[in-house]
């Protein structure tokens, strides 16, 4: 506890919960990609998933906790960077700094309303509640349908471009999340830092083509029920 008392116990738990949140978005983009193989690949994996019960509750009170904890520190970071900047005014930080680190808390932030429209869309069905109403129709094997949810939602124009948009914010955040992360948990010699910057970029550019390809995909018609 004393730990989160300083900010090298507080970029820690940033470090290694990002480590995590990453992890996972990383798993949800290979799930998510299952939708190329048809109604059968996403909607097979959407019923395991689903078959898992209580775990599956468990995952998501553990990925709460990840976000919450994520969310407050980084809120709490920045604040501290902020009051010490005002001190030391004159050294004229930013010079040094890239625009996705200088943008951390606003691309944050912004992940932050992405995702609780995303789970109002996707989970709880709230948003678009006539696509979900469709999609909720068990497909010919009994299963629910994802992939109609999913291809539906994203032939509207309006739904894919907030998508687009909020997966530009996320390789903001991670072009320069990841290599921080590797920096903080002490994987950076002073010789690996360019190297580790690029290896960073690279994984944010292939994790945001990768999401993008989903409702672009299906905004061309490739994807189609
Ligand atoms: C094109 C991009 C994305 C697509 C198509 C997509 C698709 C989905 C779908 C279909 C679900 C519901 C799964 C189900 O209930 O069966 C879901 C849930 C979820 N997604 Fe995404 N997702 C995308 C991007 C993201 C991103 C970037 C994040 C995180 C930053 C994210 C975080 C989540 C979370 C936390 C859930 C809830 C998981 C749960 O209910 O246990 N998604 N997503």
């Amino acid at each position: 506890m004393q730990m989160l008392q300083n900010s090298v116990g507080r970029k820690l738990v940033m470090a290694v919960t990002g480590l995590f949140l990453f992890l996972f978005v990383v798993v949800h983009l290979l799930g998510n990609s299952s939708v190329f193989m048809g109604a059968d690949g996403i909607n097979s994996y959407a019923e395991h998933l689903h078959a898992l019960g209580p775990v599956v509750w468990i995952f998501r009170l553990v990925l709460l906790g990840l976000f919450a904890l994520h969310i407050f520190f980084g809120i709490q970071l920045t604040l501290e960077n902020r009051a010490a900047r005002e001190i030391e005014y004159n050294e004229k930080k930013n010079l040094r700094t890239s625009f996705g680190a200088r943008t951390m808390i606003y691309t944050g932030l912004i992940i932050l309303a992405f995702l609780l429209y995303h789970l109002l869309h996707f989970t709880m069905h709230v948003t678009n509640p006539e696509i979900s109403v469709g999609a909720l129709a068990p497909d010919a094997l009994g299963r629910a349908d994802v992939f109609t949810m999913m291809v539906l939602s994203f032939q509207k124009f309006f739904i894919s471009l907030v998508y687009v948009g909020a997966m530009v914010t996320l390789l903001l955040h991670l072009s320069h999340g990841v290599q921080s992360l590797f920096q903080t948990l002490g994987w950076l010699g002073a010789n690996s830092l360019p190297v580790m910057e690029k290896v960073g970029r690279a994984a944010a550019v292939v994790i945001f083509a990768g999401f993008i390809s989903i409702p672009v995909s299906i905004l061309l018609g490739l994807i189609n029920v």
